[in-house]
């Protein structure tokens, strides 16, 4: 039997994950307990209780209020998805004042001011792939073709590692973002080729400086020894090598089918100039991230939505629930290209931001505006419970491939 979220009160655990129906459907639960009960026990596959948070406001209080600790989850048997134990090391485990040491060396290669410098090249490698579909001729897999090889390309480029690498890192970078039911050594194994990938590539860098990321971290690093590990620095390029390329080709590839199953293609096509509004809706609506949320640890008791967070209890921030808050939004469960009040948190809240924000934006927005202007007929080339996915767990959801086509 399974327990609706409604029954019980907010100390009686509920089994999370809820069985979803996968794809980009958000469960039903987190409407009921937003209105319920905004804070509440869950059980996880591994690591026994914690809470979920539900509603937007108490999403940002674990997300920014410096009682709750990223740090707290290194190593410690915290509730999860997936077997494997947090290894820390990376930006997203640590909490501040550590956490801003880090931080501080790559918000400036992603600042909006830096993106803006990038952006002629991200508009002329979209063109290119743009015409490899129009020369490849209608149907294309759009994953394959250009949801894909786009930000794999532009990050690889700031980054400084070889696109021609892809198939090889990207393999590896499937099993870290894969979830659930996944066994730690495969976890463990794949995170160590990336990072053994990752410190191959720090070594040229370092016997030959060029012009890009990863030598300026590593000149970070060199001038001022305290600043980073190495191993902090492999583990920094690893993160922003998966976390750069999965989460934007994902939200192109879920863009275009949202669009093209709710019908709003053509539409949007003639009103180009509703692109940027219409981005934020869809990186509000699409639940990217399905129900994973990395936890955070409360570093003291902490009343939360009418309970008490006991010290050392971990927290659920459950952000594709905080995307869909009454509270916040009119009429959330409707796709409004034109909402022009939009405080997503589809990039999260407080110190762990996401930094890529500025970056994913423009690549999105470039991609999209290409498609809709060369492509304003696009369709699905096969029926839409027939486009194949990823792994039902998968950390970020998407389409494996999306056969699209067009009147050439
Ligand atoms: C549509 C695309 C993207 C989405 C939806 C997204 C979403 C997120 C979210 C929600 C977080 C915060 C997680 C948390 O606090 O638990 C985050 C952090 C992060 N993202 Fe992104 N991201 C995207 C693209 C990118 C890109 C392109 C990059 C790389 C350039 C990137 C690099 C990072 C890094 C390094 C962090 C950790 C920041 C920190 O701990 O301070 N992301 N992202």
């Amino acid at each position: 039997m399974t327990t609706t979220p409604e029954r019980g009160t907010p100390e009686q655990p509920l089994p999370y994950p809820f069985p979803d129906g996968h794809r980009l459907d958000v469960p039903p639960e987190f409407a009921e307990l937003r209105a319920t009960c905004p804070v509440r026990r869950v059980r996880l596959p591994y690591g026994g209780e914690g809470w979920l948070a539900t509603r937007q406001a108490e999403i940002k209080t674990v997300l920014g209020d410096p009682r709750f600790s990223r740090a707290a989850t290194v190593q410690a048997d915290v509730p999860r998805t997936q077997e494997w134990l947090n290894p820390g090391g990376d930006i997203l485990s640590l909490d501040p004042p550590e956490h801003a040491r880090m931080r501080r060396l790559i918000s400036g290669a992603f600042s909006r001011r830096n993106v803006e410098a990038w952006r002629p090249r991200i508009e002329e490698l979209v063109g290119e792939l743009v015409a490899g579909m129009r020369a490849a001729g209608s149907p294309v897999d759009l994953v394959d073709a250009f949801s894909m090889p786009l930000p794999i390309t532009v990050i690889c480029e700031m980054l400084g590692v070889p696109a021609a690498d892809q198939h090889f890192f990207q393999r590896f970078s499937e099993v870290v973002f894969s979830g659930e039911g996944v066994p730690a050594e495969d976890v463990e194994a794949a995170s160590e080729a990336l990072m053994s990938y990752l410190a191959e590539h720090v070594a040229r860098h370092r016997a030959e400086p060029r012009d890009d990321l990863l030598s300026a971290l590593i000149a970070a690093r060199d001038e001022d020894e305290g600043r980073l590990s190495e191993e902090e620095l492999v583990t920094l390029g690893v993160t922003i090598l998966a976390a750069g390329h999965e989460t934007t080709a994902n939200a192109i590839a879920n863009s275009v089918l949202t669009l093209l199953v709710d019908g709003l293609w053509a539409e949007l096509a003639r009103h180009p100039e509703r692109l940027d509004t219409a981005v934020e809706e869809l990186l509000r609506f699409i639940p990217l991230g399905g129900q994973e949320s990395l936890p955070r640890v409360a570093a003291e008791d902490v009343k939360l939505g009418g309970v008490v967070v006991r010290e050392g209890e971990a927290v659920f921030p459950a952000m594709v629930s905080a995307n869909f808050d009454e509270e916040v939004f009119a009429d959330p469960q409707v796709l409004d290209l034109r909402r022009s009040h939009n405080p997503h948190l589809a990039f999260g809240f407080g110190p762990h931001f996401c930094p890529g924000a500025p970056l994913a934006r423009t690549e999105i927005r470039v991609a999209l505006a290409a498609l809709l202007r060369e492509f304003p007929d696009l369709r699905l080339a096969v029926p839409r419970t027939e486009v194949p996915w990823r792994e039902r767990t998968a950390l970020i959801r998407g389409p494996r491939h999306l056969p699209v086509a067009w009147h050439p």
